[in-house]
């Protein structure tokens, strides 16, 4: 398949660090040459900096799990996006559920984050999704249209990069079950025209989705059109699992 993809890894609060290096090694062990997709890990943030400097494998870059809202300042246990540059960091995950829903960030304090990313050198990985309650509210399209007008409403990019619309239903993600086929299509369809009508300030923007990817249902959910890859979490904590993603994609 010739589209442009992205297999990125989003370990959460796991791994230790041993593990960590360990994962990366076994990957930079693998033939990554059996895909064009490009890899990005997202390990936990106190073991970036170790893996950034571990690694010797071009085709493996790296990813925060989050970011500040705030550019620098009394903010104790924040992480700037200048340190993240700082380290040669080059994508950053913001409005992740789990930071939504278990940290109240609201889509003003994401938008607050994309402002601040669009002068810097990194890449965003937006998340968006609706919640079980609110799909069966019937409420799916206005959600992720407020989910993505309020983040890109006050944004005025400097230089083109590339932005990653992560699709990821609430109901799916550590679940064990993807969305199925149609749902993904048809939200795909719905996050496109959404992003259609706004300006995104000649960015290439890419969606992927998450949720309960793995290696049995990555390779029919990547054959949908306007689908450009993944955010892993659990498939990602295992080598051969995440490897054998990557292979199909
Ligand atoms: P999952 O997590 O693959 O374990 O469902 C995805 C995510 O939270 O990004």
């Amino acid at each position: 398949m010739n589209k442009k993809s992205f297999c990125i890894a989003n370990w959460k609060m796991n791994k230790s660090l041993n593990e960590s290096t360990d994962f990366l090694c076994q990957l930079a062990d693998k033939d990554l040459s059996v895909s064009q997709s490009k890899i990005v890990i997202c390990p936990p943030i106190i073991f970036l900096d170790a893996m950034m400097s571990h690694n010797k494998n071009h085709d493996i870059s790296f990813g925060s799990q989050d970011v500040s809202m705030f550019k620098k300042g009394s903010y104790t246990g924040e992480i700037s996006i200048d340190m993240l540059e700082n380290m040669g960091c080059k994508w950053v995950i913001i409005g992740h559920s789990e930071r939504r829903q278990m940290f109240f960030e609201t889509d003003d304090t994401i938008g607050k984050k994309m402002q601040l990313l669009q002068n810097s050198s990194l890449n965003p990985i937006l998340c968006i999704g609706e919640s079980l309650d609110e799909k069966i509210n019937g409420l799916t399209s206005e959600i992720l249209e407020k989910q993505i007008n309020s983040v890109f409403s006050s944004i005025d990019f400097k230089t083109s990069k590339d932005i990653l619309i992560a699709y990821e239903p609430i109901w799916a993600i550590g679940t064990g079950v993807a969305a199925s086929i149609n749902i993904i299509k048809e939200n795909m369809k719905l996050i496109k025209k959404i992003i259609n009508n706004i300006d995104t300030n000649n960015c290439n923007i890419y969606l992927l989705y998450g949720g309960s990817v793995n290696k049995n249902n990555a390779s029919e959910i990547f054959n949908l059109n306007n689908v450009n890859g993944f955010l892993i979490g659990s498939a990602s904590l295992d080598i051969e699992s995440f490897y054998n993603i990557y292979k199909q994609i």
